[in-house]
């Protein structure tokens, strides 16, 4: 910290201003808070962030109130996640209370998405920064120490962070996320992320892999590469994906895409997993699969959303693939890698979905046996393509009926695939203390299942071959056998 201050003082000194006239930065002895919302690209966002304040000369706090600078990095994907924010900048009204200097900064998606309107409505927030103006931030900060609003939200078809070796936070020292690029290209009708996050653009694959090195010897055991299709991940030398065209041959051929990538971060150190997240149905290939299949520290695991089981409802959500396609899709996986774990998203109610196309997601469920979803109403988002050219014509109360009959389905399918676990020993990356009981551990399989079990010796960050006893739809439950 003080190293910094002098050299700001030569630069300023250099710059032609007298010593006397040089100002501290703000950043000088300043602390920052910060809170995540929303996907895991946001909680990674948030660690670059971290990294990027702490080399302008902000500490991390993790209490809010001794804080000279609350950063909120916000979601926008459906209401309800902006809703969220929108109480809980209400209750900051009592910490700039407390503190009239305080600075209150929202970022991410929902920054994003409404830009100046933020500052408009939201009287309180001084910085509004969209996913690709992080390293902006010491700058917006000394714009309202000046006494001004601060607001950045150009996006970028070049930015990765790629060079920023991301702050850790609130990290249990065991799993991480790397991510592999930023942006979307697909323009699903119902989803904001193509404006919140922009044009699609890889990182370099060398950063990755130094990344993934860098966690392997600080001794961390699992690492999840992330990108919004990461199935997509394709650099040639930096800029959007879109430019892959122009590029020279030289570029063409030496091209890294997905399983490639995949195979380098796994050779980094045979003994950490790797997992990745989101994979699109349209773009995972048989390469990315048998690539997961030579890999032993390649998790046996696959989130692959459908969003839904009709033909017809997924071409009005743009999704460029078939009913049939998914399921041959996950036909493909289970002939491959035939003990891989698949989950899926799904949307319910989406504009015009009538009761049989709902019926056909339910049985496509049921044909690919998830083990587990994530499930959501539509909630429609101003600016979409689907807020401009369709009717969110589902009434609320089928929605919520419809979503509960998928609930309850996945959760017979989940108690189904569980329960074939009975008997059998699973290999579990212990994460953290059982929420239920301190004398148990919790951690995941290889297919992404929670596992609890009695502590006995074991600690987190410890693999332990565990004899599953009994089940819930959400949980195996045994006994540590090593
Ligand atoms: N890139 C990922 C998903 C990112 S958003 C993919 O393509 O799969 C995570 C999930 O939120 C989506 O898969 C979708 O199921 C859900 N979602 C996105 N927009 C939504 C909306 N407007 N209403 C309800 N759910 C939505
Ligand atoms: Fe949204 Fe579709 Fe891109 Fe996923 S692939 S982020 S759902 S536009
Ligand atoms: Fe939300 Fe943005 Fe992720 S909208 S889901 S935080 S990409």
């Amino acid at each position: 910290m003080s190293v910094k201050c002098s050299i700001f003082a030569l630069l300023m000194i250099d710059t032609g201003i007298s010593a006397t006239e040089v100002k501290a930065p703000a950043s000088q002895g300043k602390q920052f808070y910060i809170e995540s919302y929303g996907c895991a690209m946001n909680f990674s966002d948030s660690e670059i962030i971290g990294s990027i304040l702490s080399e302008n000369g902000y500490s991390i706090t993790q209490d809010e109130f001794s804080a000279d600078l609350i950063l909120l990095n916000t979601c926008a994907i459906r209401e309800n996640a902006e809703k969220t924010i929108r109480d809980r900048l209400k209750h900051l009204r009592n910490n700039k209370r407390k503190n009239s200097d305080l600075i209150i900064g929202v970022l991410g998606c929902m920054a994003e998405r409404l830009k100046t309107k933020l500052l408009e409505e939201e009287k309180l927030v001084d910085i509004v920064a969209g996913p690709d103006a992080y390293r902006d931030l010491p700058k917006l900060v000394e714009e309202v120490v000046d006494g001004q609003r601060a607001i950045n939200v150009l996006l970028s078809r070049e930015e990765t962070y790629a060079e920023i070796s991301p702050l850790r936070l609130n990290t249990n020292g065991v799993s991480a996320f790397i991510s592999i690029m930023r942006g979307c290209d697909n323009m699903c009708s119902f989803c904001v992320v193509p404006f919140t996050r922009g044009r699609e653009r890889s990182r370099d694959p060398e950063s990755i892999v130094k990344e993934a090195r860098q966690l392997s010897e600080a001794g961390y055991k699992e690492i999840t590469l992330l990108g919004q299709n990461v199935d997509s991940y394709l650099w040639f030398g930096g800029g959007p994906k879109v430019e892959f065209k122009k590029a020279t041959d030289e570029q063409k051929d030496n091209a890294v895409g997905f399983a490639k990538l995949l195979e380098m971060v796994a050779l980094v150190d045979p003994n950490m997993r790797i997992r990745f997240s989101t994979s699109h149905p349209k773009d995972i290939g048989d390469d990315v699969l048998f690539t997961i299949k030579k890999y032993d520290n390649i998790c046996k695991y696959i989130h692959l959303p459908a969003q839904s089981g009709n033909t017809r409802v997924l071409e009005v959500m743009n999704r460029t693939y078939t009913r049939e396609w998914y399921l041959d899709k996950v036909k493909r996986i289970r002939e491959i890698i035939p003990e891989c774990g698949i989950s899926c998203d799904i949307i319910a109610g989406f504009c015009s979905e009538t009761e049989e196309e709902h019926q056909d997601t339910l049985s496509m469920m049921k044909e690919s046996r998830f083990d587990f979803s994530y499930m959501y109403k539509y909630s429609e988002r101003p600016g979409t393509p689907a807020h401009k050219k369709m009717t969110d014509d589902v009434p609320e109360e089928v929605k919520s009926r419809r979503l509960s009959e998928i609930i309850a389905l996945q959760k017979e399918l989940s108690l189904a695939n569980n329960s074939a676990y009975i008997g059998k020993v699973v290999r579990v990356l212990t994460d953290s203390v059982s929420k239920k009981s301190e004398d148990d551990l919790s951690g995941r399989n290889d297919q992404n299942t929670k596992v609890v079990f009695p502590k006995g010796n074991h600690k987190i960050g410890d693999f332990v071959e565990v004899l599953v006893e009994r089940v819930t739809p959400t949980t195996l439950i045994g006994k540590a056998i090593n």
